[in-house]
Protein backbone atom coordinates (compact mmCIF):
# COMPACT_ATOMS: atom_id res chain seq x y z
CA UNK A 1 0.00 0.00 0.00
CA UNK A 2 1.35 3.56 -1.01
CA UNK A 3 2.00 5.99 2.00
CA UNK A 4 0.63 9.19 1.15
CA UNK A 5 -0.05 11.79 4.16
CA UNK A 6 -3.68 13.25 4.69
CA UNK A 7 -6.06 14.35 7.26
CA UNK A 8 -7.21 11.23 8.45
CA UNK A 9 -5.51 8.67 6.38
CA UNK A 10 -8.34 7.68 4.19
CA UNK A 11 -7.41 8.87 0.87
CA UNK A 12 -4.36 6.89 1.06
CA UNK A 13 -6.24 4.02 1.67
CA UNK A 14 -8.56 4.22 -1.70
CA UNK A 15 -5.64 5.07 -3.75
CA UNK A 16 -4.56 1.65 -2.95
CA UNK A 17 -5.92 -1.82 -5.25
CA UNK A 18 -7.88 -4.38 -4.67
CA UNK A 19 -7.17 -4.94 -0.88
CA UNK A 20 -6.78 -0.92 0.13
CA UNK A 21 -10.42 -0.46 -0.87
CA UNK A 22 -11.33 -3.58 1.22
CA UNK A 23 -9.68 -1.12 4.38
CA UNK A 24 -11.84 1.83 3.50
CA UNK A 25 -14.35 -0.53 4.45
CA UNK A 26 -13.49 -2.05 7.00
CA UNK A 27 -12.70 1.29 9.05
CA UNK A 28 -16.23 2.34 8.13
CA UNK A 29 -17.55 -1.04 9.27
CA UNK A 30 -15.31 -0.80 12.52
CA UNK A 31 -16.81 2.85 12.76
CA UNK A 32 -19.77 1.66 12.93
CA UNK A 33 -19.69 -1.38 15.58
CA UNK A 34 -17.45 0.29 17.96
CA UNK A 35 -19.85 1.93 20.46
CA UNK A 36 -21.66 -1.05 21.37
CA UNK A 37 -18.80 -4.03 20.05
CA UNK A 38 -16.17 -5.49 22.47
CA UNK A 39 -12.61 -4.32 21.81
CA UNK A 40 -10.02 -7.18 21.02
CA UNK A 41 -6.82 -5.37 21.70
CA UNK A 42 -4.04 -7.26 20.42
CA UNK A 43 -2.94 -10.34 18.69
CA UNK A 44 -3.32 -13.23 21.90
CA UNK A 45 -6.72 -11.34 22.55
CA UNK A 46 -8.42 -11.86 19.12
CA UNK A 47 -6.65 -15.48 18.36
CA UNK A 48 -8.50 -16.56 21.87
CA UNK A 49 -11.97 -15.07 21.00
CA UNK A 50 -11.69 -16.78 17.45
CA UNK A 51 -10.73 -19.91 18.87
CA UNK A 52 -13.75 -20.00 21.10
CA UNK A 53 -16.21 -18.95 18.74
CA UNK A 54 -16.49 -15.62 19.02
CA UNK A 55 -18.54 -13.06 16.12
CA UNK A 56 -15.61 -10.96 14.66
CA UNK A 57 -17.04 -8.53 12.25
CA UNK A 58 -14.24 -6.65 11.67
CA UNK A 59 -10.35 -7.31 12.65
CA UNK A 60 -7.52 -4.61 11.46
CA UNK A 61 -3.36 -4.97 11.63
CA UNK A 62 -0.83 -2.60 10.74
CA UNK A 63 1.35 -5.07 9.48
CA UNK A 64 -0.33 -8.00 7.87
CA UNK A 65 2.12 -10.01 7.05
CA UNK A 66 3.78 -10.06 11.07
CA UNK A 67 0.55 -11.13 12.29
CA UNK A 68 -0.18 -13.68 9.59
CA UNK A 69 3.70 -14.95 10.95
CA UNK A 70 2.38 -14.74 14.72
CA UNK A 71 -0.46 -16.78 14.06
CA UNK A 72 1.65 -19.42 12.12
CA UNK A 73 4.21 -19.61 15.13
CA UNK A 74 1.31 -19.82 18.05
CA UNK A 75 -1.96 -20.55 16.64
CA UNK A 76 -1.75 -22.67 13.60
CA UNK A 77 -5.59 -23.59 14.69
CA UNK A 78 -6.52 -20.35 13.96
CA UNK A 79 -4.26 -19.49 11.52
CA UNK A 80 -6.40 -19.47 8.20
CA UNK A 81 -9.15 -17.94 9.82
CA UNK A 82 -7.37 -14.80 11.24
CA UNK A 83 -5.70 -14.00 7.68
CA UNK A 84 -9.14 -14.62 6.07
CA UNK A 85 -10.66 -11.58 8.46
CA UNK A 86 -7.17 -9.37 8.90
CA UNK A 87 -7.19 -5.99 6.70
CA UNK A 88 -4.00 -4.47 6.50
CA UNK A 89 -4.45 -0.51 7.45
CA UNK A 90 -1.78 2.40 7.87
CA UNK A 91 -0.52 2.48 11.44
CA UNK A 92 -1.88 6.28 11.86
CA UNK A 93 -5.69 4.30 10.91
CA UNK A 94 -5.12 2.37 13.55
CA UNK A 95 -3.97 4.34 16.41
CA UNK A 96 -6.90 7.15 15.64
CA UNK A 97 -9.32 3.88 16.20
CA UNK A 98 -7.32 2.75 19.22
CA UNK A 99 -5.46 5.22 20.86
CA UNK A 100 -2.70 2.59 22.86
CA UNK A 101 -2.37 0.31 20.20
CA UNK A 102 -0.87 -2.99 21.32
CA UNK A 103 1.86 -3.34 20.87
CA UNK A 104 1.58 -6.39 17.74
CA UNK A 105 -0.26 -3.94 16.29
CA UNK A 106 -3.41 -5.53 15.89
CA UNK A 107 -6.92 -4.68 16.90
CA UNK A 108 -10.97 -6.13 16.72
CA UNK A 109 -14.11 -5.75 17.30
CA UNK A 110 -15.76 -9.02 18.53
CA UNK A 111 -19.65 -9.26 19.29
CA UNK A 112 -20.59 -9.30 23.04
CA UNK A 113 -22.63 -12.32 24.20
CA UNK A 114 -26.13 -12.79 24.59
CA UNK A 115 -26.78 -12.08 28.95
CA UNK A 116 -29.65 -14.36 28.06
CA UNK A 117 -26.88 -17.25 27.12
CA UNK A 118 -24.62 -16.13 30.02
CA UNK A 119 -27.47 -16.40 32.75
CA UNK A 120 -28.29 -19.73 31.31
CA UNK A 121 -24.52 -21.17 31.53
CA UNK A 122 -23.79 -20.07 34.47
CA UNK A 123 -27.35 -20.82 36.41
CA UNK A 124 -26.84 -24.32 34.17
CA UNK A 125 -28.22 -26.67 36.95
CA UNK A 126 -26.14 -29.66 37.70
CA UNK A 127 -22.95 -27.60 36.29
CA UNK A 128 -19.56 -29.72 36.39
CA UNK A 129 -17.28 -26.78 37.20
CA UNK A 130 -17.57 -24.36 39.60
CA UNK A 131 -18.83 -20.30 38.67
CA UNK A 132 -16.92 -17.51 40.57
CA UNK A 133 -18.08 -14.80 42.08
CA UNK A 134 -16.11 -11.38 42.95
CA UNK A 135 -18.12 -9.49 45.16
CA UNK A 136 -17.78 -5.53 44.53
CA UNK A 137 -14.25 -5.70 42.77
CA UNK A 138 -12.61 -2.49 41.89
CA UNK A 139 -9.27 -3.01 40.34
CA UNK A 140 -9.81 -3.72 36.10
CA UNK A 141 -6.78 -5.69 35.69
CA UNK A 142 -7.85 -8.38 38.64
CA UNK A 143 -11.18 -8.76 36.99
CA UNK A 144 -9.05 -9.68 33.57
CA UNK A 145 -6.89 -11.73 35.26
CA UNK A 146 -9.82 -14.05 37.39
CA UNK A 147 -11.69 -14.06 33.82
CA UNK A 148 -8.33 -16.11 32.35
CA UNK A 149 -7.70 -17.87 35.42
CA UNK A 150 -11.79 -19.12 34.93
CA UNK A 151 -11.03 -19.76 31.47
CA UNK A 152 -8.32 -21.71 31.95
CA UNK A 153 -9.83 -24.10 34.72
CA UNK A 154 -13.03 -24.54 32.56
CA UNK A 155 -14.67 -22.28 35.07
CA UNK A 156 -18.78 -22.13 34.39
CA UNK A 157 -18.66 -18.58 34.65
CA UNK A 158 -17.44 -15.29 36.58
CA UNK A 159 -20.22 -12.84 38.23
CA UNK A 160 -19.15 -9.66 39.35
CA UNK A 161 -21.30 -7.95 42.41
CA UNK A 162 -21.12 -3.94 42.21
CA UNK A 163 -20.21 -1.10 39.98
CA UNK A 164 -17.34 -2.77 37.70
CA UNK A 165 -18.10 -3.37 33.88
CA UNK A 166 -16.62 -6.97 33.68
CA UNK A 167 -16.70 -6.30 29.50
CA UNK A 168 -14.55 -3.19 29.94
CA UNK A 169 -12.09 -3.06 27.64
CA UNK A 170 -9.27 -3.22 30.08
CA UNK A 171 -10.41 -6.08 31.65
CA UNK A 172 -10.86 -8.03 28.42
CA UNK A 173 -7.20 -6.51 27.62
CA UNK A 174 -6.45 -8.47 31.26
CA UNK A 175 -8.47 -11.55 30.21
CA UNK A 176 -6.68 -11.61 26.66
CA UNK A 177 -9.70 -12.02 24.90
CA UNK A 178 -10.36 -15.32 27.25
CA UNK A 179 -14.22 -13.91 28.14
CA UNK A 180 -15.30 -15.92 25.17
CA UNK A 181 -13.98 -19.11 26.76
CA UNK A 182 -16.80 -19.18 30.01
CA UNK A 183 -19.70 -16.68 31.16
CA UNK A 184 -18.88 -13.37 32.18
CA UNK A 185 -22.00 -10.85 33.57
CA UNK A 186 -22.53 -8.71 36.28
CA UNK A 187 -25.28 -9.77 38.88
CA UNK A 188 -26.74 -9.07 42.10
CA UNK A 189 -25.92 -11.04 45.05
CA UNK A 190 -29.82 -11.97 45.55
CA UNK A 191 -29.30 -12.88 41.09
CA UNK A 192 -26.60 -15.14 42.04
CA UNK A 193 -27.40 -19.02 41.22
CA UNK A 194 -28.31 -21.78 42.93
CA UNK A 195 -25.30 -24.28 44.01
CA UNK A 196 -23.43 -24.04 47.81
CA UNK A 197 -21.44 -20.62 48.59
CA UNK A 198 -18.48 -21.10 49.56
CA UNK A 199 -16.36 -17.59 50.33
CA UNK A 200 -12.69 -16.77 50.67
CA UNK A 201 -12.08 -15.08 54.21
CA UNK A 202 -8.90 -15.11 56.13
CA UNK A 203 -11.26 -16.17 58.90
CA UNK A 204 -12.73 -19.14 57.19
CA UNK A 205 -12.26 -22.62 57.84
CA UNK A 206 -8.69 -23.88 56.60
CA UNK A 207 -9.40 -24.48 52.59
CA UNK A 208 -7.06 -28.07 52.69
CA UNK A 209 -9.88 -29.68 55.30
CA UNK A 210 -12.41 -29.54 52.48
CA UNK A 211 -13.65 -30.67 49.18
CA UNK A 212 -14.97 -28.24 47.51
CA UNK A 213 -18.07 -29.28 44.95
CA UNK A 214 -18.03 -29.28 41.56
CA UNK A 215 -21.10 -27.12 41.51
CA UNK A 216 -19.96 -24.31 43.76
CA UNK A 217 -20.07 -20.66 44.07
CA UNK A 218 -16.76 -19.52 44.91
CA UNK A 219 -17.03 -16.38 45.84
CA UNK A 220 -14.01 -13.53 46.48
CA UNK A 221 -14.51 -9.78 48.68
CA UNK A 222 -13.40 -6.54 46.99
CA UNK A 223 -9.41 -5.39 47.09
CA UNK A 224 -10.39 -2.84 49.30
CA UNK A 225 -12.81 -3.87 51.86
CA UNK A 226 -13.50 -7.53 52.14
CA UNK A 227 -16.52 -9.83 51.26
CA UNK A 228 -20.09 -7.71 51.55
CA UNK A 229 -22.93 -8.19 54.40
CA UNK A 230 -24.85 -9.70 51.16
CA UNK A 231 -22.36 -11.88 50.50
CA UNK A 232 -22.09 -13.40 53.69
CA UNK A 233 -25.39 -13.45 54.55
CA UNK A 234 -25.81 -15.77 51.90
CA UNK A 235 -22.14 -17.72 51.64
CA UNK A 236 -22.90 -21.60 53.28
CA UNK A 237 -18.97 -21.86 54.25
CA UNK A 238 -16.50 -19.53 55.19
CA UNK A 239 -13.30 -20.78 53.64
CA UNK A 240 -9.34 -19.58 54.40
CA UNK A 241 -6.17 -20.25 52.13
CA UNK A 242 -3.00 -20.91 54.36
CA UNK A 243 -1.14 -17.78 55.47
CA UNK A 244 1.22 -17.44 57.63
CA UNK A 245 0.68 -14.95 60.95
CA UNK A 246 1.39 -11.02 60.49
CA UNK A 247 0.21 -11.39 56.31
CA UNK A 248 -2.93 -9.75 56.08
CA UNK A 249 -4.02 -10.96 52.78
CA UNK A 250 -3.34 -12.45 48.95
CA UNK A 251 -4.07 -10.87 46.27
CA UNK A 252 -7.26 -11.38 44.98
CA UNK A 253 -6.76 -12.66 41.59
CA UNK A 254 -4.06 -14.98 43.17
CA UNK A 255 -6.81 -15.85 45.68
CA UNK A 256 -8.59 -17.09 42.92
CA UNK A 257 -5.73 -18.85 41.71
CA UNK A 258 -5.15 -20.99 44.52
CA UNK A 259 -8.74 -21.69 45.22
CA UNK A 260 -9.37 -23.39 41.61
CA UNK A 261 -6.43 -25.10 41.77
CA UNK A 262 -7.50 -26.61 45.24
CA UNK A 263 -10.81 -27.26 43.72
CA UNK A 264 -8.74 -29.04 40.67
CA UNK A 265 -7.09 -31.30 42.40
CA UNK A 266 -10.44 -33.52 43.63
CA UNK A 267 -12.26 -33.00 40.79
CA UNK A 268 -12.62 -35.10 37.83
CA UNK A 269 -14.11 -32.21 35.53
CA UNK A 270 -10.87 -30.03 36.02
CA UNK A 271 -8.69 -29.85 32.79
C1 LIG B 1 -7.09 -8.39 48.83
S1 LIG B 1 -8.20 -9.40 49.65
C2 LIG B 1 -9.16 -8.25 50.61
C3 LIG B 1 -8.44 -7.59 51.68
C4 LIG B 1 -9.32 -6.67 52.46
N1 LIG B 1 -8.56 -5.59 52.96
C5 LIG B 1 -10.06 -7.36 53.58
O1 LIG B 1 -10.37 -6.69 54.54
O2 LIG B 1 -10.42 -8.55 53.52
C6 LIG B 1 -9.38 -9.83 48.43
C7 LIG B 1 -10.07 -11.13 48.67
O3 LIG B 1 -9.17 -12.20 48.45
C8 LIG B 1 -9.54 -13.30 49.26
N2 LIG B 1 -8.42 -13.63 50.16
C9 LIG B 1 -7.24 -13.01 50.26
N3 LIG B 1 -6.44 -13.63 51.15
C10 LIG B 1 -7.16 -14.67 51.63
C11 LIG B 1 -6.89 -15.72 52.58
N4 LIG B 1 -5.75 -15.83 53.22
N5 LIG B 1 -7.86 -16.62 52.82
C12 LIG B 1 -9.04 -16.55 52.17
N6 LIG B 1 -9.35 -15.59 51.28
C13 LIG B 1 -8.42 -14.67 51.00
C14 LIG B 1 -10.77 -12.89 50.04
O4 LIG B 1 -11.92 -13.31 49.36
C15 LIG B 1 -10.64 -11.38 50.05
O5 LIG B 1 -11.86 -10.75 50.27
Amino acid sequence: MSKASTADGHDELQRGAGGALGAEEAVRAWRRAADSAVLLDGFHALKHALRFGADVPVALAVDKAAARALADDLAPDVAGELAARLVEVPGDVLRALVPRLHPTGVAALAGRPARADNLAAIGRTGRTTPVIVLDEPRNLGNAGAVIRLAAGYGAAGVATTGSLDPWHPIVVRGGAGLHFATAVERLTVAELPDGPLYALDPEGADIRGLTLPDDALLAFGSERSGLSDALRARADHLVSLPMRPQVSSYNLATSVGMTLFHWSAHSTHAP
